[in-house]
């Protein structure tokens, strides 16, 4: 069981694509155990891009990821982290597959959309710098059955 992080950054939200993009991960058949708006505070972006810091263009990432509400999302469940991923696509949109969320609806790199954890471990790392534990839900699905084998 994995999560994954997930944050439509500023861009996203100021362009409504909040509902379209949601929709894709809920008609994947991904399970929700967290979501709200938030705005990112300095010191929550430099937390959470802190792999970044030093480079050229961290400055610019932390300016806009602060720009304005994002809304940030926890995906929870089998091999999570390599399916969102996989939808959000290449870091770069000029790079990104037709189909993928950035590959569809992004232009420039400094204005790609999306943020996915990459590994299990960044999931659980953002998971918990983003969310409460009294913000996270638990829950059962009757479809499951029809979406895991
Ligand atoms: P993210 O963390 O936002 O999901 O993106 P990612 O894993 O695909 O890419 P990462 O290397 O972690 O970079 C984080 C974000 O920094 C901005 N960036 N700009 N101008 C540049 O060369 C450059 N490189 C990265 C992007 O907004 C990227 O999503
Ligand atoms: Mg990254």
């Amino acid at each position: 069981m994995e999560r994954s992080l997930i944050i439509l950054k500023p861009d996203a939200v100021q362009r409504g694509l909040v509902s379209t993009i949601l929709g894709r991960l809920e008609q994947r058949g991904l399970r929700f155990a967290g979501l709200k708006m938030m705005h990112v505070t300095q010191e929550l972006a430099r937390k959470h891009y802190a792999e970044h810091e030093g480079k050229p263009f961290f400055a610019g990432l932390i300016e806009y990821i602060t720009s304005g509400p994002v809304v940030v999302i926890v995906v929870s469940g089998k091999n999570v982290i390599e399916t969102v991923r996989t939808m959000v696509g290449a870091t770069n949109p000029v790079k990104a597959a037709p189909g993928t969320i950035r590959g569809d609806f992004g232009l420039e790199i400094g204005r790609n959309l999306i943020h996915a954890s990459d590994s299990p471990e960044s999931g659980e790392r953002e998971t918990s710098i983003f969310f409460a534990s009294n913000e996270l839900v638990t829950m059962e699905r009757s479809v499951d059955r029809w979406i895991y084998e």
